[in-house]
């Protein structure tokens, strides 16, 4: 009998991703999300799509009916400047919501429950870079404090209910579906706009550096959490190469043929300036490594917004 997976957020950017592979491992996915920033389209249509929202207590009640092998936890307001505008409205989806799941697969037995963390915006150059868990930065912003509460929670559930909880700490996630409003939304904005060949701007200097990882490698970090019986977490899931906002400008102005200037935006006030992850605890402990190089990324994100971003599978 196939396995079954609930994936929460999996009409997003990444939880669709990994619905598909999912499918194509032969899993049987049901889809919780309630669309506020996923889209039905996105959503393989092998897996049941269920429109629920995970602050109510429809989606905790359905993990303690379907009692799934696993749960793959994505759902979520996925925006730091949100969670700054709104810290209340970001924990009632990013904490509490959290906690009602965690333990609703506590009482339904879960084998594996897998949290999509942070770790871009806990990395820094006031700590360490490529930042590794040890050295990973206080979180500031409500998402990110939201993101570490609810790690420190699954802990919990694991030591009191034998939860099997691992927490994945993603770097700066892209590729194709990719959303704009989300923690990489630059390479989505850059994309999208040089191939209508608008204008597109370089907030600050354009020296400020992120560690872009690409979807698929994401999914592999997530199917590997799942597959090995004693991974833990927090991992760390990225490059651990800094890459400037000038350096992605240039490339995807190539790839897509763009020759205008970029336009002067005002630098980001709060964002650390560098960031990057150190992944050698998870590539030491489930055997991962990022497959994907920038360059080959790139082209596949910029293929996909080339073609009408329309699914790809
Ligand atoms: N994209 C990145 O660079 C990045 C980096 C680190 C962590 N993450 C985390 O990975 C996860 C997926 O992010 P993404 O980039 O795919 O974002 P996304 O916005 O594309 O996906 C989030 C999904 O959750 C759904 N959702 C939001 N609130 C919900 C609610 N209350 N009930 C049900 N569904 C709800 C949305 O509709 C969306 O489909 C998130 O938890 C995010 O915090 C993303």
């Amino acid at each position: 009998m196939a396995r079954l997976a609930v994936v929460t957020g999996g009409a997003g950017f990444i939880g669709s991703h990994l619905v598909d592979r999912l499918i194509q491992e032969d899993w049987s996915v049901v889809v919780i999300d309630n669309l506020s920033t996923g889209s039905k389209k996105n959503v393989n249509p092998a897996a049941k799509f269920l429109k629920i929202d995970i602050r109510k207590p429809a989606a905790a009640k359905l993990i303690r009916k379907l009692k799934p092998q696993a749960v793959f936890h994505l759902a979520a307001q996925a925006s730091v400047p949100v969670s700054v505008k709104d810290p209340i409205g970001d924990a009632e989806t990013n904490l509490h919501a959290t906690l009602h799941l965690l333990d609703a697969a506590a009482d339904a037995k879960v084998k594996r429950f897998i949290f999509a963390g942070t770790g871009g915006a806990l990395s820094s150059e006031k700590t360490r870079l490529p930042t590794d868990e040890e050295h990973a930065s206080e979180p500031t912003s409500p998402y990110a404090i939201a993101k570490v509460a609810s790690e420190r929670y699954g802990a919990f559930y694991r030591l009191s209910r034998g939860l099997p909880f691992v927490s994945l700490r993603f770097a700066n996630v892209y590729g194709p579906r990719q959303n704009p409003h989300g923690e990489a939304g630059v390479v989505a904005i850059f994309s999208k706009r040089m191939l209508k060949g608008e204008s597109v701007k370089v907030n600050g200097t354009g020296k400020q550096t992120r560690d872009y990882i690409y979807v698929g490698d994401v999914v592999d970090a997530m199917m590997a959490a799942q597959e090995v019986q004693k991974a833990e977490g927090p991992y760390h899931v990225g490059n651990g190469v800094e890459v400037s906002v000038n350096d992605l400008f240039k490339r995807i102005a190539k790839l897509t043929g763009y020759k205008k200037k970029p336009l002067k935006g005002p630098a980001d006030i709060g964002a650390p300036f560098r960031s990057s992850l150190d992944s050698s605890k998870i590539r030491k402990e489930l055997d991962w490594a990022a497959t994907t190089t920038l360059e080959e990324g790139l082209w596949l994100t910029v293929d996909w917004f080339r073609r009408g971003g329309n699914p790809t599978r």
